[in-house]
């Protein structure tokens, strides 16, 4: 594969700042050894920066630097399309707003080839508000809502592309605001809560979700949030929630996702490196990313008395 690295300094999508260091905690952390450890050919192509964009009128007074998102979200889309064409893009962020703008990109290079678009959402929260239904006004917590087409994005690109409801799965909830419930349960999408990876194990849901993509023939696009994982190995987010997925877990959703072979886009996403112990968290973000590629400690688990 053709990993095409893209740093997305994103840190306009909440309040608590530190984000914008996250590509460079990936760099330090040495991503790119670990995909070419794994035979993978890796084109960083360096940080991008947002496109100027003219303020907005008609958001909620307490949308917090919606220009800056805005702008954010032309220039990822452009990256996507582009970085589509050319492997598969590894978006290295940034808080969860760089998500508005590398799946909306994505979605668009799918449609162009008639292939369906799927999302795949690892994540305590379900980041499904619209700037209107938000209590806190941090866009990062509107990703999914903005690329399944809600309406309410005043100022923001078109979403050309809406990613259809029944095309995306969140795994991992165990944070969900009341107008964000209401409106997923009035919805199409897909989930999977804390409560039903403790009943089930994470492997049988995501399993039939990964099927259901291959029966379609689509795209998948993951998106992994630091704060899917349990803040006891993965300390570096401002949004964290006990309770999460553990070690084991995230790395057995990345190799079932890597033995798909259906991933197409990642992002990295929430990395907060001020938050962070001795660089631990980037270190766990680039070793599931690897998992995710294909790095693994025998190709068949065991060998044993089968
Ligand atoms: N639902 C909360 C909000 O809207 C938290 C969102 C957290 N999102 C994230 N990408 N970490 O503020
Ligand atoms: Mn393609
Ligand atoms: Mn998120
Ligand atoms: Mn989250």
């Amino acid at each position: 594969t053709n990993c095409i690295l893209i740093g997305a300094p994103v840190d306009c999508g909440k309040r608590r700042r530190g984000c914008l260091m996250g590509p460079d905690a990936y760099r330090v952390a040495n991503i790119t050894r670990a995909l070419t450890d794994l035979g993978h050919s890796v084109t960083d192509r360096g940080n991008l920066t947002p496109r100027a964009t003219a303020p907005i009128d008609g958001l909620p007074p307490q949308t917090h630097l919606a220009e800056e998102v805005a702008g954010w979200t032309a220039t990822l889309i452009e990256a996507a399309e582009t970085a589509m064409a050319d492997g598969l893009p590894i978006f290295l962020g940034g808080d969860h707003a760089l998500s508005l703008g590398s799946v909306a990109g994505v979605a668009n290079h799918a449609a162009a080839e008639g292939r369906p678009q799927f999302v795949l959402w690892l994540d305590a929260h379900s980041d499904f508000h619209t700037p209107q239904s938000s209590g806190s006004g941090n866009l990062h917590g509107t990703p999914l809502g903005y690329v399944t087409g809600r309406e309410g994005f005043a100022g923001f690109p078109e979403v050309r592309n809406p990613v259809p409801q029944d095309n995306i799965c969140i795994l991992g909830l165990r944070s969900v605001d009341a107008a964000e419930r209401d409106a997923l349960q009035g919805s199409d999408i897909r989930y999977i809560d804390m409560r039903a990876i403790d009943e089930r194990g994470i492997a049988r849901p995501l399993k039939d979700f990964l099927a259901h993509v291959e029966a379609q023939g689509g795209a998948l696009h993951v998106s992994l949030d630091v704060d899917f994982l349990d803040p006891s190995f993965a300390p570096a987010v401002g949004t964290t929630v006990p309770g999460g997925a553990t070690m084991r877990e995230a790395h057995l959703a990345m190799e079932m996702i890597c033995d798909s072979g259906l991933m197409t886009s990642l992002d990295l996403v929430e990395l907060n490196p001020f938050l962070d112990e001795r660089g631990r968290t980037a270190q766990v973000m680039v070793d599931l990313a690897a998992s995710a590629l294909g790095r693994r400690v025998f190709d068949r688990p065991t060998r044993a008395f089968t």
